[in-house]
């Protein structure tokens, strides 16, 4: 019984450092994009196993020339912005079916909101 409160106690403790990482923080954006990183280019217009992000914001999906991308994304027709990004970023396949990126999406709004924060503040125009 002992053994369980400290374990709430501690899961409260870690919640809550979570709670104030999660309120617009560019540190844990750019802890996320960690994440992104093996796969993707941001300040660099570099290709990898991803298209590279330089210009992202307003960038046509799909259209780095040289880069082998999906049928679904080379065929689609939006843009990407703070929302599409949000939604592909929470579960690339549930919103682009086919995409070749494979990513299994980060669920949290709060840390998909520090992300984009981050990649608006450090991606390069292009
Ligand atoms: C395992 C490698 C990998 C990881 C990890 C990854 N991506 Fe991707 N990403 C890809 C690939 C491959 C594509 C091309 C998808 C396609 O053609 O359907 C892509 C496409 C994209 C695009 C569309 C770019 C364009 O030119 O239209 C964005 C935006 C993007 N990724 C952002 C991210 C972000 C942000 C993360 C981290 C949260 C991430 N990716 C993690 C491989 C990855």
């Amino acid at each position: 019984m002992k053994n369980l409160v400290m374990l709430s106690a501690l899961i409260v403790a870690v919640h809550s450092t979570n709670w104030t990482y999660a309120a617009g923080n560019n540190e844990n954006g750019k802890m996320l994009f960690g994440e992104c990183k093996s796969c993707h280019e941001l300040a660099d217009k570099e290709n990898r196993i991803g298209p590279h992000l330089v210009g992202i914001f307003g960038r046509s999906a799909g259209s780095v020339q040289g880069f082998l991308y999906s049928e679904a994304m080379s065929s689609s027709a939006f843009s990407w912005n703070e929302n599409t990004l949000d939604q592909y970023i929470a579960a690339p396949e549930n919103f682009l079916q086919g995409t070749r990126m494979h990513f299994g999406g980060i669920p949290d709004p709060e840390d998909r909101k520090d992300l984009i924060a981050f990649l608006k503040t450090e991606t390069l125009d292009e």
